[in-house]
């Protein structure tokens, strides 16, 4: 195991989250150098964790002799250049969500890492909370057989900077900004190897006087004839609402992730400050999270990056999942246009073409497919059948 030396690229909320989980219990890689467009808020971000170097310049920060990692937690539409200077100086880049603003955006950044052979780590987060991680495990083993259906939902009452705000900069709206998660939640539980094949969306702008969407829902549709479902809003009123729900040929996972983890607190008079992220009030019936970093996948997601980069493997998600999300995203919003089904073009598939739709007919005898079994209310129980020559339906009680 080697220590990583980074350098964190922005200095805003999710550089604190991430430093906050790289620095944690007895960890020994470190920050070393934060970078910030201005010099005050890195030295100021610098102080507040400890970390030994500053700078406002993206040059002198991917290119420091220290630094063996770059961590790209900066607005959306700085990635591009930024991970363009990472791969350049040859080191290990990690970049947030979403990777690109556009697939076009996404497989540059893509190419680039893959032609300067640098490890590369996309950072969504939600795909391994310890809940999910568990939960793919048991997909994996079989316990819901084939995967049919993955709702997955992440709505809150907006984001918390004015970049986000603005189409331009932020690439979109809800979509972009959460949809990305929900998407990749889904591809993870349905197959990556699985190739996403067409989407059908609406998005409006609601409430918020912007450009882009601030409510979305999508879906998603799979080779096999799996659907993955997206929910997103930025007016959804009284926190941070993030859950999944599987559903498999024999089985079903439903998982909340923030503001109902079983832990509701009633103050009549508040304690002041922070709650949970976006969290509208202090007072009242509260929903706390006792560990965010954990809630949120920020601890496996980082030891999964750095495990990888010391075995030289490919991470859970890399940029190429970025661009497969991407992808997807671009069809999002062709399809908000066009109100039809739109195509997922994707110029890069890395997984399994030629699927068959998921095969799930049970057979009950050498005559019968079973259809339904179910135990009634006056004791009997019922079966419904399929006869295997005639195709018609036919019901029986035993
Ligand atoms: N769960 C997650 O994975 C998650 C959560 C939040 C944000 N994010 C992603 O992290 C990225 C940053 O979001 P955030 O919430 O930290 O935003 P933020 O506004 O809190 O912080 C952005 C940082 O970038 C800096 N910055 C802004 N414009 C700049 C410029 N022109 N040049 C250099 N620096 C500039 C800001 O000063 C700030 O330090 C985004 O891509 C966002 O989608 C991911």
């Amino acid at each position: 195991m080697k220590n990583k030396n980074i350098a964190m690229l922005g200095t805003g909320f999710i550089s604190d989250f991430y430093t906050n989980t790289l620095h944690s219990l007895r960890s020994g890689d470190r920050v070393v150098l934060a970078y910030s467009r201005s010099e005050e808020r890195a030295g100021d971000f610098a102080k507040k964790w400890g970390v030994p170097h500053h700078t406002n310049s993206l040059e002198e920060a991917v290119n420091h002799p220290e630094v063996d990692t770059v961590i790209i937690g900066l607005p959306n539409n700085l990635h591009f250049d930024a991970v363009k200077a990472a791969a350049k100086a040859g080191k290990a880049v990690l970049c947030t969500k979403p990777l690109g603003r556009t697939a076009g955006e996404a497989k540059e950044m893509l190419e680039a890492v893959e032609e300067a052979g640098v490890f590369n780590g996309y950072l969504e987060d939600l795909v391994y909370t310890h809940k999910t991680l568990k939960a793919l495990n048991s997909v994996k083993n079989g316990a819901l057989g084939d995967i049919l259906w993955v709702r997955s939902r992440e709505t809150h009452p907006g984001p918390h900077s004015d970049w986000f705000w603005t189409k331009e900069l932020s690439g979109g709206g809800a979509i972009v900004d959460m949809g990305c998660h929900c998407i990749e939640i889904a591809r993870n539980f349905i197959g990556k190897d699985i190739k996403p094949i067409e989407v059908m969306c609406w998005a409006d702008t609601q409430v918020k006087p912007i450009e882009a969407e601030d409510h979305g829902i999508g879906l998603v549709k799979y080779e096999n004839g799996a659907i993955g479902q997206f929910e997103v809003s930025w007016n959804f009123r009284g926190g941070m609402d993030l859950r999944d729900e599987v559903s498999g040929v024999e089985g079903t996972i439903r998982m909340d992730h923030f503001l109902r983890t079983g832990f509701d607190m009633f103050t009549a008079v508040g304690e002041g400050g922070y709650v949970a992220e976006k969290a509208e009030t202090d007072k009242g019936w509260l929903f706390p999270v006792g560990d965010e970093i954990g809630a949120l996948g920020y601890d496996n997601m980082f030891h999964n990056m750095f495990e990888s980069i010391d075995k030289d493997e490919i991470p859970m998600e890399d940029f190429y999942d970025g661009y497969v999300v991407n992808s997807i995203i671009d069809a999002c919003y062709l399809s908000v246009k066009s109100k039809q089904w739109e195509p997922i073009k994707l110029d890069i598939w890395k997984g399994r073409t030629g699927v068959d739709k998921i095969n799930a007919l049970k057979e009950y005898d050498s005559d019968h497919y079973l259809i339904k079994k179910e135990q009634l209310p006056n004791g009997t129980t019922k079966l419904i059948l399929k006869e295997k020559k005639s195709g018609k339906i036919i019901q029986k009680e035993l």
